[in-house]
């Protein structure tokens, strides 16, 4: 079978034959349906992470799926014909997080990750998994579920947020009302974020390096929330308005961007770290600035990466949300959808139009 697949640490993205795998007694033969290409995918296309699998020189990338299921083991919890999405985080085995279906959290760092270190990913025809790492896709939601991987990593991000502010007194305040959120970047995280932050009845800003007038900005003002250039709008004197975000969200990966937003963070403030940085740049920080604005206003920054079966789970329920209080906006998120032959088009750089690509093996 081909696979769309890259040769770490060389950049480019290329179509290799591969094995098609035959399933083990207790894994089910998945047709993959539809594939994300987020910021990570890039990222790795450009030789600056990823790993291919122990001996093998290509990987296959991919990690964002929905597949349907050929063939299942005679005692497995799904059947042919089901819709899954696969989860991407392969435990250690090791430890006591990923013992208990949590390697989100994983101690050792001895886990895998499809499409992205050690094990191959989704862009394939088919592929074969293990029932624990599946997740059935509710027929109401075919045709955005190849946004439930990027939405269970903001919704453990935040999930996390609300878990270390119970530390706050304004925990007993619903949800976030009230509450005003910087979102840093408007890729798929970013912008699922946005969704989620507004879904949740926070006053939130997005922010990117792009005009007002992109698609993104267009989805972003649409939902109630706003769009800064911050090319042409500085982030800290907005925040200056807001007396501080009570929530900052990273998603550019950009080592730049999150200790430069730290002074904008309010009081009792918290910054969740989301992008992966690439390749090493060096930054001047104040850390005088910051150390002492963390300490004298109870603030935290913390990183936070991945997600598990519950969180995809969880994100079933965001994407059912969104579509139902925002239909149209929702449903302009995977902006372009290419026969998986034409995979080249969902790796180039973004154009004003491009919200974000998605590849398919079966025409709709
Ligand atoms: C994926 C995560 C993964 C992370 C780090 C992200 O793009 O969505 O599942 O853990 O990259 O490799
Ligand atoms: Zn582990």
């Amino acid at each position: 079978m081909q696979t769309i697949a890259v040769e770490p640490p060389k950049p480019g993205v290329r179509l290799v034959e591969m094995p098609e795998p035959t399933p083990g007694p207790k894994e089910f033969l998945l047709k993959t349906l539809e594939v994300g290409i987020d910021g990570t995918d890039l990222e790795i296309s450009r030789g600056e992470y990823g790993t291919p699998p122990s001996g093998e020189k290509y990987l296959t990338l991919g990690h964002e799926a929905v597949a349907l299921v050929l063939e299942a083991p005679s005692r497995g919890n799904f059947e042919p014909g089901d819709l899954v999405n696969p989860t991407v985080r392969r435990g250690c085995g090791i430890c006591m997080p990923c013992k208990t279906g949590q390697s989100d959290f994983c101690f050792t760092g001895l886990f895998k990750e499809r499409g992205i270190k050690g094990l191959h990913g989704f862009l394939s025809p088919v592929f074969v998994e293990t029932g624990e790492y599946l997740v059935r896709v509710p027929p109401d939601l075919a045709e955005v579920a190849v946004l439930t991987e990027p939405m269970s990593v903001a919704v453990k991000a935040v999930h996390q947020v609300l878990k270390i502010q119970e530390r706050m007194p304004w925990r007993e305040e619903t949800e976030l009302e009230e509450k005003s959120a910087l979102v840093a970047g408007s890729g798929s995280l970013g912008l699922l974020a946005t969704f989620l932050l507004r879904y949740l009845g926070a006053q939130v800003i997005t922010m990117d390096r792009s005009p007002d007038d992109t698609m993104r900005a267009d989805v972003i003002r649409r939902i109630g929330a706003h769009h800064l250039n911050s090319r042409e709008v500085d982030p800290l004197v907005l925040a200056k308005d807001f007396d501080g975000f009570d929530i900052i969200l990273e998603a550019t990966g950009s080592p730049h961007v999150p200790f430069r937003l730290a002074s904008a963070l309010a009081t009792n403030g918290i910054m969740v770290l989301l992008g992966v940085p690439g390749k090493a740049v060096s930054v001047e920080v104040d850390a005088t600035g910051i150390m002492k604005d963390m300490v004298l206003e109870n603030q935290v920054i913390f990183g936070c990466v991945n997600s598990n079966a519950d969180h995809f789970r969880e994100a079933h329920g965001c994407l059912r949300g969104f579509l139902d209080r925002y239909p149209e906006e929702f449903s302009a998120v995977i902006s372009h959808r290419h026969p998986w032959e034409e995979y080249e088009l969902a790796f180039r750089e973004d154009g004003r139009d491009v919200i974000k690509h998605s590849l398919l093996w079966e025409e709709r």
